[in-house]
């Protein structure tokens, strides 16, 4: 099984990486790959409807050769803190570069792609309320369609200002084991308010 993981957060070791570190913990035994998206160059998208007419992106960067690597995946996480009610801007900026996949499917008819699996991981430092991860799941929800991640699993964190996720052994724990049943994960959502739990 192929996986790839994409971290979008400004900070490592601390609450979104630790989420997808915990996440990937144990699998070693797959064909694993992570991308820290702050480390890459990759430029931003421009507009230019190259992919429109040609079916590959006008840009020579660090994402050139990940193309390949997603169409070959058959799992995709993307991690993510919440950042004005969105994912972060290195994320947004590689999501914009999925445009590729958008120009194939919808202008030039090639539908292709092999069916995947997302898993998205968000956290957000504000206590929790309903529209918290709105901004996200948007997001989100487009870019996994674009991707062919037909089934997704999205797992939200909120609170983190008051209880930081890389001290939280439960939510460590869990995602842990989360990672470990990633050949049978069924498609879902589960939101940790950490309103009860910490009150
Ligand atoms: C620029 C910026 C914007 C943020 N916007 C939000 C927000 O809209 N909602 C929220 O719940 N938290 C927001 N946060 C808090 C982060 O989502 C939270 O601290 C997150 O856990 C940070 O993840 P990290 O430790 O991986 O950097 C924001 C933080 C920053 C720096």
């Amino acid at each position: 099984m192929k996986i790839t993981a994409f971290m979008g957060s400004t900070r490592k070791n601390r609450n979104t990486d630790t989420m997808l570190k915990s996440l990937i913990k144990d699998m070693g035994k797959y064909d694993l790959q992570t991308y820290y998206l702050k480390d890459m160059k990759i430029n931003h998208c421009i507009g230019c409807y190259y992919c429109g007419k040609k079916g590959e992106c006008v840009f020579n960067d660090d994402l050139s050769q990940v193309y390949k690597r997603i169409d070959e995946s058959d799992v995709i996480i993307l991690a993510s803190p919440v950042y004005f009610n969105s994912v972060t801007s290195a994320t947004k900026t590689f999501i914009d570069r999925m445009q590729v996949y958008w120009s194939n499917k919808y202008l030039l008819g090639n539908r292709d792609y092999k069916d995947k699996f997302g898993i998205l991981l968000t956290d957000g430092g504000a206590e929790y309320d309903d529209t918290q991860f709105l901004g996200v799941d948007l997001v989100m929800d487009h870019f996994f369609k674009c991707l062919n991640c037909k089934d997704t699993y999205s797992y939200y964190v909120a609170n983190t200002d008051d209880y930081p996720l890389y001290t939280d052994e439960k939510i460590i724990e869990e995602l842990i084991e989360i990672g470990n049943g990633i050949e049978n994960l069924k498609p879902g959502r589960v939101i940790k308010t950490r309103k009860e739990e910490n009150d």
